[in-house]
């Protein structure tokens, strides 16, 4: 037995999302732990090659009589749901694609979620929720300030899974996380965006020779060198605390939400320091004007995750992760 529930009863899973960066890790994980797994996925983002196991099925959230067919047809337990716009600059630019694709299609799959009496969700959210802190390491009771449309349309959700606890029940789990990176140790699936916004994978790209220069967004900031510090988790240290997440839901826990970081913070220039170790290669850097909406300094505290979903991140060091992503990119760079 894992709580309530017997080993045999083997988590029938909803992954909305899973051709994506995280969603996708997140897959290879639920296969690994035995898991029966649909992957919905429009494909906008995401791409079919990184869905290694489960189910396909490409759709929209948008497609009322495709969610319908897709809770009619099969016995879904938890629906995981990665499917967002997550780019903090695109949200500041077209705030309405992000209400969009983040809210209202939200609203959609909890719509169904309800009709077919689905009762278990796990959120992907961010830290973005949080905005400029007030304290630091941050904490999930620091307070909500979301500083762009990205950290806003992640809160909304967050508030709208609360009220459709209260109005019918449905149990969600809410993962704020920090800075994803990294890729799975077989480098077969791993980060890959069009357009790349991301630190890691841009300077992994001039390491590679694809790319001049990393321009460094801001060297003025009140930090020891001036640059952003982030809290840089693992992709697949994620997989494993949404995994624990699913379980407690399943097994009947409340609604929650939990902080997901390594609590502890590096520096954009100790990133390219590390990457520059890892792969022994020259990495210019090019100093750069300031990106609208980053805070200086982002660090969790991940103490509740740890204590409450006995979650242990095996990445914890940043020169690992990068040699996680640095495998992948040479193999996809190329
Ligand atoms: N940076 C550069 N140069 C670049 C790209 C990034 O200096 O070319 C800097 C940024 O200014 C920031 C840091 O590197 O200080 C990390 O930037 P990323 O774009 O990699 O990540 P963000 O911190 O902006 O955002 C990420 C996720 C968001 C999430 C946020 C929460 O992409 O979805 O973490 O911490 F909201």
């Amino acid at each position: 037995m894992i709580g309530d529930r017997c080993l045999s009863d083997l988590p029938k899973v909803l992954v909305v999302g899973g051709a994506g960066y995280i969603g996708s890790h997140m897959v290879k994980y639920l296969d690994k732990m035995g898991a029966v797994i649909t992957v919905l996925d429009n494909l906008s983002t995401g791409h079919r090659d990184l869905i290694t196991a489960g189910e396909f099925i490409e759709g929209d959230l948008g497609d009322e009589a495709l969610l319908n067919s897709v809770f009619e047809r099969r016995d879904i337990d938890v629906v995981m749901h990665f499917a967002a716009s997550s780019l903090v600059a695109e949200s500041v630019a077209d705030p309405l694609k992000y209400y969009t694709n983040n809210i209202s299609r939200t609203a959609s799959l909890l719509s169904a979620m309800q009709r077919h009496d689905i009762k278990h969700f796990i959120f992907s959210s961010t830290a973005a929720v949080y905005g400029e802190p007030d304290e630091l390491p941050i904490t999930e009771n620091t307070s909500t300030n979301p500083s762009n449309p990205y950290g806003a349309t992640k809160l909304a959700v967050e508030r709208m899974l609360r009220d459709c606890d209260t109005g019918f029940g449905l149990k969600s789990i809410c993962l704020r996380y920090f800075n994803a990176c990294g890729a799975d140790d077989s480098a077969t699936i791993g980060e890959r965006h069009q357009p790349e916004t991301h630190l890691i994978p841009l300077v992994l790209q001039v390491a590679a020779g694809l790319r001049e220069h990393i321009s460094v967004f801001g060297h003025d900031y009140e930090t020891e060198d001036g640059t952003c510090i982030r809290d840089y988790i693992h992709v697949n240290d994620l997989a494993q605390a949404h995994y624990q997440a699913m379980m407690k839901l399943l097994n009947g826990a409340e609604s929650i939400t939990y902080n997901l970081g390594n609590s502890a913070g590096f520096s954009v220039r100790q990133v390219v320091e590390q990457a520059r170790m890892v792969t022994a290669k020259e990495i210019k850097v090019v100093e750069a004007a300031r990106r609208r909406g980053d805070p200086a300094v982002l660090v969790a505290d991940s103490a509740k995750a740890r204590r409450e979903l006995g979650w242990q991140p095996q990445y914890e060091s940043l020169s690992t992760m990068i040699a996680s992503a640095w495998a992948w990119h040479q193999r996809d760079f190329s």
